[in-house]
């Protein structure tokens, strides 16, 4: 059996984070259109929470080892564009979260986070485009030794 190497096991952990936060941000976008505003909140909150977590055990790790050197290793390319859209996504995303959550401070209230909602609708499409270009990143970079 093929071994994964360290960069491979955190691109993979890291793979699988992104996963639960997508599927936490749907859900809790679920939960808004049925109109249950707390629960809603509550499941962003995790993501972000996960996000996070994932940005500082694993993704900061997996840029500076796997990424860097690879960047500096070959010219400017496609790969190296989609790095840059990935990490401006997903430090920009869980930046405007915060200010969302702070905004909201636990509050049963909606009308404070109601005011947002455009706001909102942005993070969520910021989030989504973080999500999709870390999705892609990691299809590139382990395409051969996923399925050559
Ligand atoms: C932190 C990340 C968050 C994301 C990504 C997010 C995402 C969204 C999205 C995409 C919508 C639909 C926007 C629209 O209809 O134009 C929405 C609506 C809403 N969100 Fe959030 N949300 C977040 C945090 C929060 C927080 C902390 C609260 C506070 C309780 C909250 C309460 C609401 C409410 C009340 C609406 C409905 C507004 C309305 O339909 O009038 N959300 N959210």
């Amino acid at each position: 059996m093929y071994g994964m190497d360290n960069v491979t096991f955190l691109a993979t952990v890291s793979l699988f984070c992104q996963i639960v936060v997508f599927v936490l941000l749907v859900g809790g976008y679920a939960l808004k259109r049925q109109q249950k505003f707390l629960l809603h909140a509550i499941f962003m909150l995790v993501a972000f929470m996960f996000h996070l977590g994932s940005v500082f055990a694993v993704m900061l790790p997996s840029f500076v080892f796997g990424v860097l050197p690879f960047m500096a290793s070959v010219p400017f390319n496609s790969l190296i564009l989609l790095s840059i859209v990935h990490a401006t996504m997903g430090i920009l995303a869980p930046i405007i979260a915060c200010w969302l959550i702070l905004g909201w401070r636990f509050r049963k209230a909606m009308t404070y986070c109601m005011r947002k909602k455009k706001l909102m609708g942005l993070t969520f499409v910021v989030w989504l485009l973080a999500l999709f270009s870390g999705f892609l990143l990691y299809i590139s970079f382990y395409w051969a030794f996923l399925f050559g």
